[in-house]
């Protein structure tokens, strides 16, 4: 990995802070059992602005320093009895040499050393509430500053949210980013058309769990990048199945939602939906095709200068003329959108950013003001229908005949906004019902 790009992100997100310090933590390990841990995860800020992938360290951003004492990494230290149980640690040599900081100190000084390198900052960006912690450190480095300001005139007078800066860098991707995710879409989409060929009814939904997420493995990817969802029947009607522990039925249909994480942390994120036996029923297709309908409207009205929010309505006015049509919904389109009353069929948004996280940083409005979609940006798009019976019909609509119970649909692919519209990532999957039931 070129690790020029994080030095790159630091110089624009210094600019950015405006006199302000920022404290960035590292995310920690976190128990699982005993004293068995989760795989660590980076906290995705801390590893954008560092591309530092070891636990419990601390990042410092000082725009009031001078250059070169701007960037200081607090780190565990080298400790060659601990690294034997748990493995390989940079170090603070590792911290300067490899990872560009201008200064490295071992982790247990920080506490020391904080009040001196805040000094002098005109702010504090600090994410309260996340970080258990370094949040009383930082609060009470600020704690002394504001006690000695009557006196000196020093001293930070706010603890800001680092959010707006450096999460308005996150949500556009340059051009290293956008190959690192069309990376991870390729990988998952791959992923997707072999479950989707080897799935066979009497096979369980873990078993295809598995071959998805060793197809990942053996890519290189680190992983799934969120618990996949391999739900068949009437489980695709929950909309966050992950227990993936039935048999695949004859003449059911199978949503699977599943995307790799990458080694340096991008995330695909697709859903499939496709029948057990290559055949789908009557209502099967009636209700698969109208999402497919959406899902196209919907990728169509991704451009730059249009918005989520309007991305999301037209996947809802298709579904809704849809579902007219089919007689699952009475009255007239515009009032049935108006008054929600689709929600007992799609109950979720079409889509969100992509990128580090998988529900990525990123407004979607300011104030009242929809974000533009532009070159850059990353999202997904996944309408869907769900129709069972765990909400209630609304009043006035149809009861729901047996025969459209159980069928669960979505269809999602990631898609990239261009200089001309938008370029859908995860093209390597078969979406289309001629190709699903060759
Ligand atoms: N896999 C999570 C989502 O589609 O948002
Ligand atoms: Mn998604
Ligand atoms: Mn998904």
């Amino acid at each position: 990995m070129d690790l020029r790009i994080f030095g790159q992100r630091r110089d624009r997100f210094l600019e950015k802070l405006d006199g302000k310090a920022a404290v960035i933590p590292a995310a920690s390990l976190v128990t699982h059992h005993a004293d068995c841990e989760y795989p660590f995860r980076q906290n995705s800020d801390f590893w954008y602005l560092t591309g530092f992938d070891e636990p419990e360290a601390v990042a410092l951003f000082l725009p009031h320093r001078p250059v070169g004492e701007q960037y200081v990494l607090f780190v565990l230290p080298k400790e060659p009895a601990i690294e034997v149980w748990n493995g390989f640690r940079w170090g603070t040599e590792g911290a300067v040499s490899i990872f560009g900081a201008d200064i490295s100190h071992p982790l247990n000084e920080l506490h020391k050393r904080l009040p001196y390198y805040l000094k002098g900052a005109e702010g504090i960006a600090f994410r309260v509430g996340k970080h258990q912690k370094i949040e009383p450190l930082v609060l009470q480095v600020w704690a002394e500053q504001l006690d000695r300001l009557p006196r000196n005139g020093q001293g930070a007078t706010s603890v800001v949210a680092p959010c707006p800066f450096l999460h308005s860098l996150r949500l556009r991707k340059d051009s290293w980013e956008v190959d690192r995710l069309r990376e991870a879409a390729r990988i998952s989409s791959e992923a997707h058309e072999l479950a989707r060929t080897t799935a066979c009814p009497g096979m369980s939904e873990r078993e295809l769990q598995a071959v998805i997420e060793h197809y990942f493995l053996s890519q290189g990817a680190r992983g799934p990048a969120y618990s996949s969802i391999v739900a068949g029947g009437e489980n695709a009607c929950v909309l966050h199945y992950t227990s993936n522990s039935s048999l695949l039925l004859d003449g059911d249909l199978l949503l699977i939602d599943a995307g790799c994480s990458l080694s340096d942390y991008y995330n695909g994120d697709i859903t499939r939906t496709f029948p057990i036996n290559g055949r789908f029923s009557g209502e099967q297709k009636d209700l698969y095709e109208l999402v497919l309908e959406a899902q196209l409207a919907a990728l169509e009205a991704v451009e730059p200068g249009n918005n989520a929010e309007a991305v999301h309505m037209t996947a809802v006015k298709v579904l809704v003329e849809g579902l007219v049509e089919l007689r699952l919904l009475r009255g007239n389109v515009d009032s049935l959108i108006e008054q929600g009353a689709y929600r007992h069929f799609y109950m979720h948004r079409t889509g969100h950013w992509l990128g580090l996280d998988v529900h990525d940083v990123g407004a979607y409005r300011l104030g009242e003001f929809p974000v533009e979609l532009e070159p850059g940006m990353v999202l997904t798009v996944e309408p869907g229908i769900y129709v069972s019976d765990r909400l209630p019909v609304p009043e006035g609509q149809p009861s729901i005949q047996d025969r459209w119970k159980g069928i669960g649909i979505r269809i999602e692919d990631d898609v990239l906004v261009t200089n001309t519209g938008n370029d859908v990532l995860t093209t390597g999957a078969a979406k289309s019902v001629n190709e699903i039931q060759q």
